[in-house]
């Protein structure tokens, strides 16, 4: 399954100079157990920005300017604990979503990939409607920065989980 995650705030606003406008725990520590123990796929500004692979999780990284030190093996079989910790480069978003469903599909896993940003990337899964779930964390407040989310309406979409906390809601949208 293809879920995007993001925190957003009320004008949908996601980053500000490379970096999350707020600092809320709660919402890492919920970012963490969502999306560990399954592959992510993400933008090279935002891999730059977290600054190393995230751990216990399969890190894809769409980049045309960085180069893959991890070399795949056309025939070899991955299991998921081969690729842990390792940073795994594509050049375009398709190649990286075949890899981790030729991995899932081959091992028989049911693991999940989740899209964890940052502008360019959401507006492109969002564009093409290439996701099943999106797991929204609704900042309240307003806050300053340069990269937002697509303006999406969410009312278009059925909430099928719902969480508050102190300084947001979770909701999953399908
Ligand atoms: N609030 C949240 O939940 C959240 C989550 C994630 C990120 N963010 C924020 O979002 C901001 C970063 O977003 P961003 O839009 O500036 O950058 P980004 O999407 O993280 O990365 C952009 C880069 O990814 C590569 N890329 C994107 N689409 C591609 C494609 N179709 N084919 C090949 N490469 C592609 C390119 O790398 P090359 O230039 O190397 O080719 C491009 O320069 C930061 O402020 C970050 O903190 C917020």
């Amino acid at each position: 399954m293809i879920n995007i995650i993001v925190a957003i705030d009320k004008n949908y606003l996601i980053g500000d100079r490379n970096k999350i406008p707020w600092d809320i725990p709660e919402d890492l520590k919920l970012f963490k157990e969502k999306t560990t123990d399954n592959f992510l796929l993400m933008g090279r500004k935002t891999f730059e920005s977290i600054g190393k692979p995230l751990p216990n999780r399969v890190n894809i990284v769409i980049s045309k300017s960085l180069d893959s030190e991890f070399k795949i093996e056309k025939n070899k079989l991955y299991k998921f604990e081969d690729l842990l910790n390792k940073i795994i480069v594509f050049s375009n978003i398709e190649d990286g979503l075949e890899f981790y469903k030729k991995i899932n599909f081959e091992n028989n896993y049911n693991k999940d990939i989740f899209i964890i940003g940052g502008g360019s990337i959401y507006n492109e899964f969002i564009q093409k409607k290439k996701f099943d779930k999106l797991c929204i964390s609704h900042i309240n407040g307003e806050y300053l920065g340069d990269t937002y989310f697509p303006k999406i309406n969410f009312k278009n979409y059925k909430i099928n989980f719902e969480k508050k906390f102190n300084n947001f809601i979770y909701r999953e949208y399908i």
